[in-house]
């Protein structure tokens, strides 16, 4: 990059968000680190300095639309604009739709689907300013298509994201900004290192058509990519890196009849 621009990534403090944070300021993106614990993106800003980037530590909870406009003005202020905004923060509450509470249901969709249009409604003008080139990637998930029992409001929630990626890609695409989703199949993080038994591994390992568990920095390469210039032309898209897992129809140990 000829001068340094600003990244505003949400959840940044943990897995996924904090590889493409720190990712992002490898790039020589200055990071803003918005996370709605404290602690938490004061680790992932320290991290950035650390390895000589910049970084911006901001409490924002996404659900929160008076907090995510604080946020934005703490950026401005401070770096005058902002260039990429990766909305990844996200919440999972394992439930039988059956039995979800009013409460429950709408934290899941107030974290995962109304966070990420708040901060994008508050990142567009910003966005604009910047001229053309500006970039939006939405953390989405393999979940928000395939599913199973007890996700439903995640799931719900992450078809949302993809249709909504959709929706804002269409409304930018007159501005040059590029609007994208990357859905992440079963990626080793703390929000899924409890869920992942020895059996549940082993179970996803032969789900898995690439036979392995993801790591966050691969979702981060992911979308590095799509910030990238080279990626200018590929907008309202949602990219699965998932080994393979939304496309697997297999029943395996089975002969078919011919
Ligand atoms: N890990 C996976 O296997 C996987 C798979 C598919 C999709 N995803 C998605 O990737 C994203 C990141 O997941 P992860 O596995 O890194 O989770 P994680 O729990 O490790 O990190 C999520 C971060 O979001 C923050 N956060 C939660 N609520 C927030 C709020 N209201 N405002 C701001 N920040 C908030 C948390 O404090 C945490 O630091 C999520 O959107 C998740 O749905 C993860």
């Amino acid at each position: 990059m000829a001068s340094a621009q600003t990244a505003v990534v949400t959840g940044a403090g943990s897995g996924i968000g904090q590889a493409c944070a720190v990712g992002l300021a490898r790039q020589g993106y200055r990071v803003a680190v918005a996370d709605v614990r404290p602690d938490a993106s004061a680790t992932t800003a320290a991290m950035i300095h650390e390895q000589g980037g910049e970084a911006l530590s901001l409490a924002v909870d996404v659900s929160d639309s008076a907090s995510v406009q604080r946020g934005f003005d703490r950026i401005v202020g401070q770096w005058g604009g902002v260039k990429v905004l990766v909305n990844n923060a996200g919440i999972v509450h394992q439930s039988l739709l059956e039995h979800l509470s009013d409460e429950d249901w709408h934290r899941v969709l107030d974290v995962n689907l109304t966070g990420m249009f708040y901060m994008a409604r508050a990142a567009i003008p910003l966005l604009r300013a910047e001229g053309s080139g500006g970039r939006i990637v939405n953390i989405s998930s393999v979940l928000s298509t395939v599913t199973r029992p007890l996700n439903g409001p995640y799931s719900a929630s992450k078809g949302g994201v993809n249709a909504m990626t959709r929706a804002l890609a269409l409304e930018l695409a007159p501005s040059c900004i590029t609007v994208n989703a990357v859905a992440p199949g079963h990626i080793l993080t703390p929000l899924t290192v409890p869920m992942f038994t020895p059996a549940v591994t082993r179970a996803f390992e032969e789900r898995i058509p690439l036979g392995y568990l993801g790591q966050a920095e691969w979702i981060a390469d992911a979308v590095l990519f799509l910030v990238s210039p080279e990626a200018h032309y590929i907008t309202g898209q949602v990219l699965f890196v998932d080994g393979g897992y939304n496309i697997n129809g297999d029943l395996p140990n089975l002969e078919f009849g011919r």
